[in-house]
């Protein structure tokens, strides 16, 4: 049996073992059923979370390191510098949960301060997740973790592993923004409908800005945002079988300023068709692949979602500038879900 506890922070008698269940692979998120619908659409769009496989989830941490790329440094400046008041804020013995979890090392960073009583990684892709937990667990030998594969972007549904008390979801990196605004909503409801009155919600949004800021952010001059935006036609290619080539296209960042959103496409360069089993497509030189929505909020904006949500902004932390926002959100007691509209 080999010795697990040695040189351990923690000093553990045992290491827990993560548990993991996979959600992802049902049919109602059958990639091929969405991508036939959504790239015969009449406005061709191809959806975000489509980005992270494992080329594309590299990609995005090295879009984290590019100085155009301001979100991420912004937000974990913001956790820096608030990190007794956010601990204050959410209370020790949480149980929290990782929307979009990843690699899970933004919130492996909270557990010294938060102390959760369980840590629960939720990911559409499990396998990274199993990745990251092997890793993570060692590290924190008794923190109980749990890692769930599942597409919460349509509905999440918790099973009975994770803990009912305290949950506090953790959805940082302004990852809300690729929901519309009426999505969010919805989306922060279903949450709310999985929390009681001693939950929470820690939520890292990306604010409005100038687009002299936003725009260089979503088109840096390495290209790495280019290269992130066409290797999604390499993901597509391998699920259904298509036959994009990626010199065929260019990327496209723009802020839609009525909208307050940056938009990603891809654009045809030249009149082209796309074939899979099943079905295919012309492009005209110029048409477009919509391919993100990042939505920039004003925080006034945010708080009268979470109120529609059934939330209560409890805190609220920004940086220097003005750019990002953290927000603790508590449940409303008042609310009544069943008025909700
Ligand atoms: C992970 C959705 C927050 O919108 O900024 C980064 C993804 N797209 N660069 C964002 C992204 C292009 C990112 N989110």
């Amino acid at each position: 049996m080999p010795d697990f506890t040695r040189g351990q922070p923690q000093g553990s008698a045992t290491m827990l073992t993560p548990g993991f269940i996979d959600r992802a692979t049902s049919r109602a998120t059958d990639p091929r059923r969405e991508l036939n619908e959504s790239l015969g659409a009449s406005t061709p769009f191809i959806a975000p979370k489509l980005f992270y496989d494992r080329l594309g989830s590299a990609l995005f941490t090295a879009i984290c390191e590019l100085p155009e790329y301001y979100p991420t440094r912004t937000e974990a400046a913001i956790f820096d510098a608030n990190s007794d008041e956010i601990a204050a804020a959410v209370g020790a013995g949480s149980t929290l949960i990782d929307l979009g979890a990843g690699d899970c090392a933004k919130a492996a960073r909270l557990f010294a301060s938060l102390a959760p009583a369980q840590y629960v990684a939720v990911d559409i892709s499990v396998d990274f997740v199993r990745d990251a937990l092997g890793r993570l667990q060692p590290r924190f030998p008794a923190l109980p973790m749990l890692g769930i594969g599942a597409d919460f972007s349509q509905r999440l549904e918790l099973p009975g592993a994770v803990r009912s008390e305290r949950r506090v979801f953790f959805y940082p990196g302004s990852s809300i923004g690729n929901f519309t605004p009426t999505q969010a909503r919805e989306f922060l409801r279903g949450l709310r409908t999985q929390v009681d009155l001693d939950g929470g919600l820690l939520l890292g949004v990306d604010l409005a800005k100038p687009s002299e800021i936003v725009e260089p952010a979503y088109d840096d001059a390495l290209g790495v945002t280019a290269a992130f935006n066409l290797n999604v036609l390499n993901h597509v290619n391998r699920l259904i079988g298509s036959d994009f080539v990626l010199a065929d296209w260019r990327h496209v960042a723009l802020l839609n300023e009525a909208e307050s959103r940056i938009e990603m496409h891809l654009e045809a360069r030249r009149d082209l068709r796309v074939r899979w089993p099943g079905g295919e497509r012309r492009f005209r030189a110029g048409d477009r692949i919509h391919t993100e929505n990042s939505y920039k909020y004003r925080r006034a904006d945010l708080e009268q979602m979470f109120r529609d949500a059934g939330f209560v902004s409890d805190r609220c932390w920004t940086d220097d500038r003005g750019w990002f926002a953290l927000f603790f959100a508590r449940p409303d007691p008042q609310y009544d879900d069943r008025n909700a509209n």
